[in-house]
């Protein structure tokens, strides 16, 4: 595994949430939090990271990951640069690490990296200059790292602070999904009480991979008085074209609902990373219902981004006063 601090034990980079101690998660998201504000206020802003320079490098589509991380590295006071990665020298052929040390001669400070390759982001991470951090948006099916601080603190924020009361219930294609497996790691760290992971045989992945989840393949079992229902897109640029469920017919079978809604607690949340196939996996109805906080993910994204950048590039910003 990729080490992902300095030698003083504090963050660099952020590849997983594997090797983040619980006390770590907790920072993380206590200064997330502090940067919260409900809709309609000002967005807050600082120039914490003022000098810095971002690169968003997204080689698979992306709306939140990327609007959130240009939002909140801008909110910091940092230059943030997005690479449209199919007008580089990529689609010419230049390998990514070519363009990394061409954008760290650039004074680059900070890669944001999402790609379909499994050790792609590990790979730059280990070949940066030591004053450059590295951020996975998205590693192929492995790890979603912000993407699972943003469902903790969402959670936290509609639960309070226990975990270890709550039940939580993944449902979908955990099989091909980086969110699960950032999620599992996330809620586990924290304490979670109980942990389904819901799917259909093809989509449950190896039991080795979720070692502390209880794998059940009934969603009428497995959200009964449930907290917390967390939806998975059907991730179909994973797949195989034959192994692709027919909607009408997996929406039948695992689709949220609205009575399956009710089988869970009556004040239980339902969160999705989205994008979301409606009608596939959830109801228009629960979607946009009262119980829904899909959007609370999406405004907590920029709060988790800003903490996350502000503690691995903190350490070489400019400061108030001085020049760079
Ligand atoms: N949840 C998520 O990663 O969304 P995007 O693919 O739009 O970034």
């Amino acid at each position: 595994m990729t080490n992902q601090r300095r030698t003083d034990g504090s963050l660099r980079h952020l590849i997983t949430l594997e090797s983040l101690s619980r006390s770590e998660i907790t920072q993380l998201l206590d200064q997330a939090q502090h940067f919260v504000r409900p809709l309609g206020a000002p967005a807050p802003t600082n120039r914490a990271l003022r000098g810095v320079t971002i690169g968003n490098l997204f080689t698979e589509p992306s709306t939140r990951t990327r609007v959130s991380f240009e939002l909140a590295g801008r909110r910091l006071g940092a230059e943030v640069i997005n690479l449209e990665v199919q007008l580089s020298s990529r689609a010419k052929g230049e390998s990514m690490l070519d363009t990394i040390h061409t954008l760290e001669a650039l004074h680059f400070d900070v890669f944001v990296i999402r790609d379909s390759e499994p050790g792609v982001v590990a790979t730059v991470a280990a070949n940066v200059a030591p004053h450059v951090s590295v951020l996975s948006a998205g590693e192929a099916h492995l790890s979603h790292p912000t993407q699972g601080l943003l469902d903790a603190l969402t959670v936290r924020q509609c639960k309070g602070e226990r975990f270890d009361n709550l039940c939580i219930a993944i449902v979908g294609d955990l099989r091909h999904s980086r969110v699960a497996r950032s999620a599992y790691e996330v809620f586990t760290a924290l304490g979670v009480g109980e942990l389904r992971l819901i799917a259909p045989h093809g989509l449950m992945p190896e039991a080795a991979e979720f070692p502390l989840g209880r794998r059940l393949s009934s969603p009428e079992e497995g959200l009964r008085d449930a907290d917390v229902i967390m939806m998975l897109r059907l991730q179909k640029e994973r797949m195989a074209a034959a192994d692709i469920p027919d909607g009408a017919d997996y929406f039948a079978r695992f689709g949220l609902d609205l009575p399956r809604l009710r089988l869970a607690k009556p004040d239980a949340i339902v969160m999705h990373p989205q994008p979301m196939n409606r009608g596939i996996e959830i109801d228009t109805a629960v979607a946009d219902g009262p119980q829904s906080v899909i959007r609370q993910q999406v405004r907590n994204g920029v709060a988790v981004r800003m903490a996350v950048l502000d503690a691995v590039a903190r350490p070489r910003a400019a400061g108030p006063a001085g020049p760079r």
